[in-house]
C-alpha cells in the first residue's frame, strides 16, 4: 500500500502532497465529522490509495451513492478496482459538479477531502472550495484535514480563513494522534 502511494508521490510529489498515506484513526475521524448516517450521496476527493474509501464504504448506509475523484490515472483505477461499489472517477474536483452530472449523480449531502491543501497555489484552493460549496446540498457537510504544527504556519492560517470564508461554520475535531504527523478534521457546514 505505501509502496503505491510512494510510486504515486514520485510521479506526481507537488498533487499527492504528501509521503505517507493518512492512517485508519485519521480515517475515523473525518467519517465521523462527516456524520453519514442520513447520506443519501457522498463524494471523496483526492483517495489516493484508498485510506478513507475503506473506511467510508464500511459505514455508509445501504442505498448511498458514493463517488470518488481522483487525478492521478494510476491511483483511480486501483481503487475503482479494490471498490467496485464505488464509483470511481478519474478527474479533477475543481470540477465535481461537471463529473456528477455526467455520472447522472445527485448534489452529495458530503464531500470528504484528502486533497493537499498546502501544495496548492491559493487560487486552486479557492477555485476547489468554492466548487465545493456550490456542488454541496443547503446543509451539506465538508470534511477536511490538516496537520497539526503546520496548520499554524502562513499556508495553514489562510487555508483555514479560506475555509471561513466560505462555509457558514468551521469548526475543529479533537487532535489525532495515531496518525503521522498527528492531525485534524475540519468540519465544515453548507
Ligand atoms: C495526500 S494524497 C491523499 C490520499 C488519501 N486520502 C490519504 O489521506 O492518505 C492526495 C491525493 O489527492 C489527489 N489529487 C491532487 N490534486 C487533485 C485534484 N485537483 N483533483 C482530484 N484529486 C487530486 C492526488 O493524486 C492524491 O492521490
Amino acid at each position: 500500500m505505501s509502496l503505491r502511494f510512494i510510486g504515486a508521490f514520485l510521479r506526481s510529489p507537488s498533487t499527492v502532497g504528501a509521503i505517507w498515506p493518512s492512517s485508519p484513526a485519521l480515517a475515523e475521524e473525518m467519517v465521523r465529522s462527516a456524520d453519514l448516517t442520513a447520506a443519501r450521496c457522498l463524494v471523496e476527493l483526492g483517495p489516493g490509495t484508498g485510506v478513507f474509501t475503506k473506511k467510508i464504504a464500511a459505514t455508509l448506509p445501504p442505498g448511498t451513492r458514493f463517488a470518488a475523484i481522483e487525478r492521478d490515472a494510476t491511483l483511480a483505477r486501483q481503487v475503482a478496482d479494490r471498490f467496485p461499489g464505488v464509483h470511481v472517477i478519474a478527474g479533477c474536483a475543481t470540477e465535481i459538479s461537471r463529473h456528477l452530472r455526467e455520472a447522472s449523480l445527485p448534489s452529495p449531502d458530503a464531500i470528504l477531502s484528502g486533497l493537499p491543501w498546502a501544495a496548492f497555489p491559493e487560487s486552486l484552493q479557492t477555485r476547489i472550495l468554492g466548487e465545493i460549496y456550490n456542488t454541496l446540498q443547503p446543509g451539506g457537510t465538508f470534511a477536511t484535514f490538516a496537520y497539526y504544527g503546520p496548520h499554524r504556519l502562513k499556508s495553514g492560517r489562510r487555508f483555514s480563513d479560506n475555509l471561513k470564508n466560505v462555509f457558514s461554520s468551521v469548526e475543529k475535531s479533537r487532535l489525532v494522534l495515531g496518525n503521522f504527523p498527528p492531525a485534524f478534521v475540519y468540519r465544515c457546514k453548507r
